[in-house]
């Protein structure tokens, strides 16, 4: 990394530190060193998913997947991140999402999440995190009030509103690929957002809350391919903060910061906040 760059990203983040607060917006590069995957990493043509995208800017709906790589360059997000998807073919998504929580629980915070979760212990107030990981490694790194913009992978949720009068918990749906409730049948799905679902209004209405009043944003490990979560790079400048990229490789919204620092997550987020 450009050391020049390296004493400016510094020089912000200690005055931020100082006199205001820094916001941290993550993607699945953030978790990529610890062994899960991105989503859009090596780039191979696949298909969209029909008609749930829209266009840029229009609120809180999980716009464009799938022209990308990684999981994508594997896997149809149509069929396997959408509740068409679900109702489609319900054993296969849930032995899709079984896999990535297995992969989730044997995966360990990185030397980034571990940074970040150290700062926040030595600057309490200062560091809001934003992430649209549905790992849980932000957490178990002591970043336990991270915004999680795209839903926890490891909880469980009913696909609908049970039947009246039933009011079952999702923990006591009846074992299975996926499991469901004994009394009307509805189906367990996993916690995330969905391709074409609107995100928790309440994380999305934070996050911009924070994006707004920082005076520092780092964006780290993501393609800025997915809205509104991409936005919030430019809200933060819009708002007067200074905005800095965290990316080994070239993202989407590159054009919205003041500086791209080229490394990964786990190599420079310790060097950048380690003895702020
Ligand atoms: N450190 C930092 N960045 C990295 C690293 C790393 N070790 N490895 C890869 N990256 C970068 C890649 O260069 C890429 O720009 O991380 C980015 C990952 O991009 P995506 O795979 O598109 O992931 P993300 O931006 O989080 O995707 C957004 O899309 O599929 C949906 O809901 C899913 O939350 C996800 C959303």
């Amino acid at each position: 990394m450009d050391n020049a760059l390296h004493a400016t990203a510094r020089e912000h983040l200690r005055e931020a530190c100082r006199a205001g607060g820094i916001a941290v917006l993550t993607g699945a590069g953030m978790s990529a060193e610890s062994g899960i995957p991105t989503f859009r990493d090596a780039v191979l043509s696949i298909p969209s998913p029909p008609a749930a995208a829209v266009p840029r800017g229009e609120s809180a709906v999980l716009g464009r997947p799938g022209d990308g790589g990684g999981l994508w360059s594997r896997f149809d997000p149509a069929q396997l991140a959408s509740e068409e998807g679900f109702r489609a073919d319900p054993q296969r998504v849930w032995d899709w999402y079984a896999e990535r929580r297995d992969g989730v629980r044997a995966a360990q915070p990185n030397a980034g999440h571990r940074a970040l979760g150290a700062f926040a212990a030595r600057h309490p107030g200062v560091l809001a995190v934003i992430t649209q990981n549905v790992d849980d490694l932000h957490q178990r790194a002591g970043n336990t009030d991270a915004i999680r913009l795209h839903g926890d992978i490891l909880e469980d949720r009913w696909l609908q509103a049970c039947r009246p009068g039933c009011g079952r918990a999702p923990a006591s749906a009846v074992p299975g690929r996926p499991p469901r409730c004994a009394d009307c049948g509805n189906l367990v799905r996993p916690g995330v957002v969905w391709f074409g679902e609107m995100l928790p209004s309440h994380a999305i209405d934070a996050a911009e809350r924070a994006a707004r009043s920082c005076l520092v944003m780092l964006v780290v490990g993501t393609s800025g391919a997915v809205w509104p979560a991409a936005g919030l790079a430019g809200l933060a400048r819009r708002s007067g903060a200074w905005v800095a990229i965290v990316n080994p490789h070239e993202s989407e919204i590159d054009a919205e910061a003041h500086a791209v620092l080229r490394g990964t997550a786990a190599q420079l987020l310790p060097r950048l906040l380690d003895d702020l």
